[in-house]
């Protein structure tokens, strides 16, 4: 049996995950997406080339390897087809990629439906919610169902006379202008004849480009019995988990850890679990964050760190490092080790500080709050640590980083109780010190 990998977000989302998915895919064989859909975006950075990728494992880029897209993730097929040409456009090689039949599919009606009731939770708009939640209510349509064009169509057209009913009543309910309805482009969102025709030419698309369609279960199964190495790429993070973030201020599926066994439809008997986390904090999209700070420092954590939405573009709400939030992490996804990102963006800010514990009225709380009311009220309570001017770029190993920058690894360390195992440096590949 082989030792396989897992990377999990432990914040909001936007860690760096991606790079540090790339930097493991080197120790693996297959890699693998589990949950999430077009909501997610990887940017991964190779020489001068930046690639976003928003479905397709990070691990397209290494041409020796296997990428599954896994049956918990949801899949919009006009972006996969959209992702997959482009790459193969500026890359010779990339890997093979399998996509699991139960995947489930974004419709337009979807996108429609987190268009009217997303702005709640300010979410990507890209339908995740609504699909997920149809998922759910055992009205989806999965991958599979694409292989039977007549049933297919069937299907289409009887969720789609549903949706004009539900979109309806959402409408009246939002009490949404005329203006707005027009900007749903409802008339081509539910017209089931079209809707049908796209995916369809969309699934032979994704055929041609060389997807495989295949059971992602089995597949997993089999290259573990024969000593492959798995890779599990997760997309957003912790706090953003549907049990276990911010509700409501989630995303609709779980990229804790557990979400991996579901999503994937296999349970590595050995895996190494580590927890990304950006060297401050960012969140996109509404909900409590009790660390954030709008000021010149923030401002400069943005520009520097180029702190937008890979996926909406949105501008991220910055602030301190918090350690109850990580510590939290490291006790649901039960993390092996830490992939602190961003270290660089740090350099210059002479004091930093770093939330060890909320505030709530007199009491002093340790542990990250379930409710987010309480949660809105908290004020953390910051230890200041020293800063450093240096610039970090260019280093390669622990020793080598200026004493503050090495205190503050090690009092992460310490109060998460989870070994630092990675230090990222810089947006290149290279630009990452392994500890
Ligand atoms: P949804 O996933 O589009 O439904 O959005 C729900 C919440 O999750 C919103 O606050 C989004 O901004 C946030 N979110 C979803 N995906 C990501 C991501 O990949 N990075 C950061 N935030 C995300």
């Amino acid at each position: 049996m082989a030792e396989h990998a897992a990377v999990v977000g432990t914040q909001w989302g936007d860690e760096g995950k991606g790079k540090v998915v790339d930097f493991l895919t080197r120790k693996s064989q297959v890699v693998v997406r589990y949950q999430g859909g077009t909501n997610a975006g990887h940017t991964v950075v190779v020489g001068r080339e930046k690639y976003a990728l928003h479905l397709i494992p990070s691990g397209i880029l290494h041409s020796d390897k296997t990428c599954l897209i896994g049956d918990g993730v949801i899949v919009h097929p006009e972006t996969l087809v959209r992702e997959l040409g482009d790459l193969r456009k500026r890359v010779s090689k990339t890997a093979r990629l399998l996509l699991s039949t139960k995947v489930q599919l974004i419709m337009p009606w979807h996108i429609a439906r987190d268009g009217i009731a997303g702005g709640l939770v300010g979410t990507t708009k890209r339908g995740i919610g609504p699909c997920y939640a149809d998922a759910t209510a055992r009205r989806g349509i999965r991958v599979m169902e694409l292989d039977s064009p007549k049933h297919f169509k069937g299907r289409v057209k009887y969720e789609a006379n549903w949706n004009k009913r539900l979109i309806k009543a959402m409408a009246d309910s939002f009490g949404l202008s005329s203006t707005d309805l027009k900007g749903l482009k409802l008339s081509s969102v539910l017209n089931h004849k079209k809707v049908a025709e796209d995916y369809l030419s969309q699934f032979r698309e994704l055929k041609e480009l060389g997807v495989e369609i295949t059971d992602g279960s089995a597949f997993l199964w089999e290259q573990d019995r024969v000593g492959k190495k798995i890779l599990f790429e997760g997309a957003q993070a912790t706090l953003l988990d549907i049990t276990h973030g911010d509700y409501p201020y989630v995303t609709s599926s779980h990229p804790t850890i557990g979400g991996l066994y579901i999503g994937a439809g296999f349970r590595p008997r050995k895996i190494g679990v580590t927890g990304v986390a950006k060297a401050y904090s960012t969140r996109v999209g509404n909900g409590p964050f009790p660390t954030e700070i709008d000021d010149s420092v923030a401002e400069g954590l943005r520009s520097r760190g180029n702190e937008y939405g890979t996926t909406t573009g949105r501008p991220r709400r910055c602030g301190w490092l918090d350690l109850v939030t990580l510590r939290y992490a490291a006790r649901v996804n039960g993390l092996d080790g830490l992939a602190v990102t961003k270290l660089d963006i740090l350099s210059g800010i002479k004091k930093l500080k770093v939330a060890v514990a909320y505030k709530l009225g007199k009491k002093r709380l340790v542990n990250y709050p379930a409710d987010v009311k309480k949660l809105e009220k908290c004020q953390p309570i910051y230890k200041t640590l020293e800063g450093w001017d240096e610039d970090i770029t260019g280093v390669r190993k622990l020793k080598d980083l200026p004493k503050a920058a090495q205190n503050y690894l090690k009092f992460v360390e310490k109060d998460t109780g989870v070994p630092v195992a990675f230090v990222g440096v810089g947006p290149g590949r290279q630009q990452m010190i392994k500890a």
